[in-house]
């Protein structure tokens, strides 16, 4: 703090409290002019208002308060950059930055100093690392079968990924399910994991621009006739015709990037299944504004031995029991 905002802390604490203080001593003189408990001669519909003072307890509680609050200051400092007689602060005063900050806060990790919650983070590993290290080297197929690495897998899930694929794994809009077989980057073990550890970014260009109002109603028709809805056929004739630029990533016949092995994440549109939503309104959105889900990578947030745990129990939703 500069001394500017030193001396206008400590100016506006000590007149706060001394004008509470004034506040507090002018109450108990006896101003009406009448003995306590007296009248002080009105009355409003038979009720009259009698000179009462502040009751002792409340007063003398009021005091206490009083002096706790000027030992608390003197002990722990509200009072700008003095540090009280017990030389205590709240921060590292020195540091005016976020760099600053920034730089003390490595250097402290650096000296193997560490705030409460990473120690706690630290000792943690130390316990279950072996656990997890355990695990790791098993085959994925071998721990589906494990049910100890399935629970312990199941509460990283909760405690990481519920948030947006939802408790039950069923997803929501925007967020796959991960208990189906129909897989945006596909659903062996290899794929998962490489999901898990890297992320994952989808890019659906917008084509409200290249197709016009009129081609993404024709578009639209095109994609649900795919999964077998019913359509205007003229519409969706017109919306198949222009589909070769939708190929490149959906494929041809619109199964997906999985079904043709390419890396894009391109939902398969015949199976009725819908990332976005399959109303009319929904898939003309995805097409006139694009859509970019992103998947965050958990690499350094969790290390591989637990994303290689947690890789076991996504692939373990979507095996038949
Ligand atoms: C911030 C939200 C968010 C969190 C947290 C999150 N995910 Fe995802 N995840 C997504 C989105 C969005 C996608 C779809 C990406 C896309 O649209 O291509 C996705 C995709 C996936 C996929 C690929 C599904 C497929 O069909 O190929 C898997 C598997 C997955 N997530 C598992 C997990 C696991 C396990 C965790 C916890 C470690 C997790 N996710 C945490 C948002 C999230
Ligand atoms: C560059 C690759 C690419 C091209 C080209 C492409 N898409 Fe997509 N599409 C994607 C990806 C990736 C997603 C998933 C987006 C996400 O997960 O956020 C997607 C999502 C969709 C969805 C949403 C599906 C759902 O389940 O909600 C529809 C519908 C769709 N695309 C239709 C089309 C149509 C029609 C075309 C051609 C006009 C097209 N796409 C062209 C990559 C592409």
């Amino acid at each position: 703090m500069t001394s500017f905002w030193s001396i206008w802390v400590i100016v506006l604490t000590l007149a706060c409290l001394f004008i509470i203080f004034g506040l507090l001593v002018w109450n108990l003189k006896n101003y009406a002019g009448v003995e306590e408990g007296e009248s002080c001669g009105h009355e409003f519909d038979g009720i009259e208002e009698l000179n009462n003072p502040l009751p002792k307890w409340w007063t003398y509680m009021f005091f206490a308060t009083f002096a706790w609050s000027v030992y608390y200051l003197a002990a722990y400092p509200g009072l700008g950059n003095w540090e009280g007689v017990f030389k205590w602060t709240s921060s590292n005063q020195g540091i005016t930055s976020l760099e600053e900050s920034k730089k003390a806060t490595e250097d402290a990790l650096a000296n193997g100093q560490r705030v409460q919650l990473d120690q706690e983070f630290v000792d943690a590993d130390k316990r279950f690392g072996p656990i997890f290290e355990g695990y790791a080297s098993q085959d994925i197929e071998m721990l589906v079968k494990d049910d100890k690495a399935l629970e312990i897998g199941q509460r990283l899930y909760a405690q990481n990924c519920s948030q947006c694929h939802g408790s039950d794994a069923r997803g929501g809009h925007g967020f796959p399910d991960l208990t189906d077989k129909d897989w945006l980057y596909g659903g062996t073990p290899d794929k998962i994991k490489e999901t898990l550890l890297y992320g994952r970014v989808a890019a659906m260009p917008p084509w409200g621009a290249a197709l016009g109002e009129q081609g993404v109603k024709e578009m639209t028709a095109h994609v649900l006739s795919l999964s077998g809805r019913t359509v205007n056929q003229k519409d969706a004739k017109a919306g198949e015709a222009k589909f070769a630029m939708c190929a490149a990533c959906h494929g041809v016949d619109g199964k997906g990037s999985v079904a043709h092995n390419l890396p894009f994440g391109a939902p398969n549109l015949t199976d009725n299944i819908w990332l976005y939503g399959g109303s009319q309104r929904a898939v003309e959105e995805t097409l006139n504004n694009g859509r970019a889900g992103v998947m965050p990578a958990w690499k350094d947030i969790l290390g591989e031995d637990k994303v290689h745990l947690l890789t076991a129990y996504v692939y373990s939703l979507s095996q038949d029991k």
